[in-house]
């Protein structure tokens, strides 16, 4: 199994590049974008023609929500063309996509988890491509498995939970949003199912939903940081507000907890609970 991970230096790829090293006949070839831009189309081909995979796991991605409000066509580059670049070539070149989306293609609301059935209808233009990727994903390459994630972290990169720690760390009053409802997601976690995945005896194509277990605000999630980090007091002194107290370019979705029945069932996947496995992401950043 030969496997091209693209994104390789973000949260899920370097995740990926990691477990992917001790596994056993599985080789992974790393590319971001500093390596192989995969918005320049003849740039993806040759690089594909050369190489020659079974398998794309795409985790590359303009994920920076609120700044995709203005750059449209940058995120749609990356979002959409970047997976037709690929996609196009799955079937000539003989390989198999696993790509990864998100909760952000709901309007979040819901009341229930979203299943991999339900109709997305993005309020973001982050959202939007996303889900314009996995269309353009599907009518290019329809045996493809994507993977539907929310709210992912890690330990290595900058993201949620390090900016919470840096705040904490610097003892500045801390407003996060209450209304929003989502779960949380250890990249590490994503990783270990995107292997099982890619590693069954049988393809299985179609769409999957994936997060840690449990449901959150990303109000008790920041609590939750501080508390795990041991900065009780500071745990205290988060102030809940709410989305319209707390306005962002982007417009986010209230609810997105997903429902993971279909992968579990399929795969045989037993999910930790976000709260352990922030536990986990929390250790391993203290040993960095
Ligand atoms: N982060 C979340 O909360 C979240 C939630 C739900 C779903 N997802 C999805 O999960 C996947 C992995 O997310 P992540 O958090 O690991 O993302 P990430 O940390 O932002 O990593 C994405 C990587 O892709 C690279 N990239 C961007 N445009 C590219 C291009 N044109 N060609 C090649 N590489 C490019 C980025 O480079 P630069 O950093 O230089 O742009 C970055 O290294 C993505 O599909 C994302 O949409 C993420």
């Amino acid at each position: 199994m030969r496997i091209l991970i693209t994104g390789c230096k973000g949260q899920l790829g370097s995740e990926l590049m990691a477990l992917a090293a001790v596994i056993p006949k599985v080789e992974a070839i790393g590319v971001d974008i500093d390596s192989l831009d995969l918005t320049d189309s003849s740039e993806v081909e040759a690089f594909l023609r050369r190489e020659r995979f079974t398998h794309v796991v795409n985790c590359a991605a303009y994920t920076a929500v609120d700044r995709a409000e203005e750059q449209k066509a940058q995120c749609a580059a990356a979002n959409i063309a970047a997976v037709e670049n690929i996609a196009r070539l799955a079937d000539e070149l003989d390989f198999r996509i696993l790509h990864i989306s998100t909760d952000y293609i709901f309007d979040g609301m819901a009341c229930r988890p979203y299943d991999e059935s339900a109709k997305p209808n993005p309020l973001n233009v982050y959202g939007s491509t996303k889900r314009r990727g996995e269309t353009a994903l599907l009518g290019l390459a329809p045996e493809s498995v994507i993977i539907r994630t929310g709210w992912l972290y890690s330990a290595g990169n900058n993201n949620f939970v390090h900016t919470i720690l840096e705040r904490g760390r610097q003892d500045k009053r801390l407003e996060v949003v209450v209304d929003q409802t989502g779960t949380p997601t250890y990249a590490a976690d994503l990783a270990q199912a995107v292997m099982t995945v890619l590693t069954a005896p049988a393809w299985m194509p179609g769409i999957y939903n994936y997060s840690n277990e449990g449901i959150a605000s990303w109000y008790d999630f920041a609590v939750a940081i501080l508390e795990t980090a041991g900065m009780h007091r500071q745990a205290e002194a988060v102030v809940p507000v709410s989305s319209a107290d707390y306005t962002t370019p982007a417009v986010r979705p209230a609810y997105t907890v997903l429902d993971k029945s279909k992968i579990k069932a399929t795969f045989g996947i037993s999910i930790p609970h976000w709260q352990a496995s922030l536990r986990k992401c929390i250790a391993a950043i203290n040993i960095i």
